[in-house]
């Protein structure tokens, strides 16, 4: 069986400048070489041009952390799929928990916001994941189920080319991480879902994020239904997101 390519992205969430940026990607493409998995990494809109051109003709691929749920119009504030287009994005995050927490942002937003994205042929990676509330009330489960399906209603039978990533809420910036136990349990209720809605399920890519790091990837990376990382505060060190990438190729060797 030939093993699907793994996923790394980076989320730098409201980080960087340009000096900051130039530096980073200068040292991530000395660094990545011919890599064995997917590199993305999803930038602040306002360096999305300069991360353009600095990752141009590296296997680094553009993304951006947010896109409009309309087309165009009077939506102050917001960018649209066509607009990420024209920067050669080819991820976009949805509904990250920070987005769906200080943002309002709902599962019906989420999946109108990934339908735009799959639409426009720009790669969605919607984010699902449960509080500490919610898991120790028993309701992981009940929880991303929930926020998966509203985006599985919207795609319009484009399932099999979106992104998924499962972030327990509890597990993101607190440096506590899920054990690859606990993730790979999660991941595999989520595959189940999406073979109820795909014959390609086996093909979506799907990441844990939530602290993940350079000590920790492998083992994640090595559960059957982990399909790659959501990398937040690691991806801005360098040398922590490029062990987290050479995790992928201990992994698939
Ligand atoms: P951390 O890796 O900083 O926990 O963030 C995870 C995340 O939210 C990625 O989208």
């Amino acid at each position: 069986m030939t093993q699907k390519q793994k996923l790394i992205a980076g989320n730098w969430k409201m980080n960087g400048s340009l000096e900051a940026n130039a530096a980073l990607l200068q040292a991530l493409r000395e660094g990545v070489g011919q890599p064995a998995c997917a590199v993305a990494v999803a930038v602040p809109a306002p360096y999305l041009a300069q991360v353009q051109s600095l990752v141009a003709g590296s296997p680094i691929a553009l993304g951006a952390q947010d896109v409009s749920q309309h087309a165009a119009g009077a939506f102050t504030g917001e960018m649209s799929t066509a607009m990420l287009r024209d920067f050669g994005v080819r991820y976009v995050l949805v509904g990250h928990s920070e987005r769906r927490q200080y943002h309002g942002e709902t599962d019906v937003v989420v999946a109108a916001k990934a339908g735009q994205a799959l639409a426009a042929g720009i790669t969605p990676v919607v984010c699902v994941g449960e509080t500490l509330e919610e898991r120790e009330a028993g309701q992981t489960e009940v929880v991303v189920r929930r926020q998966l399906a509203a985006v599985i209603e919207a795609s319009g039978g484009a399932v099999a080319d979106m992104v998924v990533a499962y972030e327990p809420v509890w597990a993101i910036g607190t440096g506590r991480t899920a054990t690859p136990e606990q993730a790979q349990a999660v991941h595999a209720v989520l595959r189940a879902q999406l073979a109820a809605a795909t014959e390609r399920a086996a093909h979506v890519p799907l990441l844990y994020g939530g602290s993940m790091n350079a000590a920790n990837a492998a083992q994640l990376l090595a559960q059957p239904d982990i399909d790659g990382g959501l990398v937040g505060g690691a991806s801005l060190k360098a040398a922590d997101f490029l062990q987290i990438i050479a995790a992928t190729q201990t992994v698939q060797a």
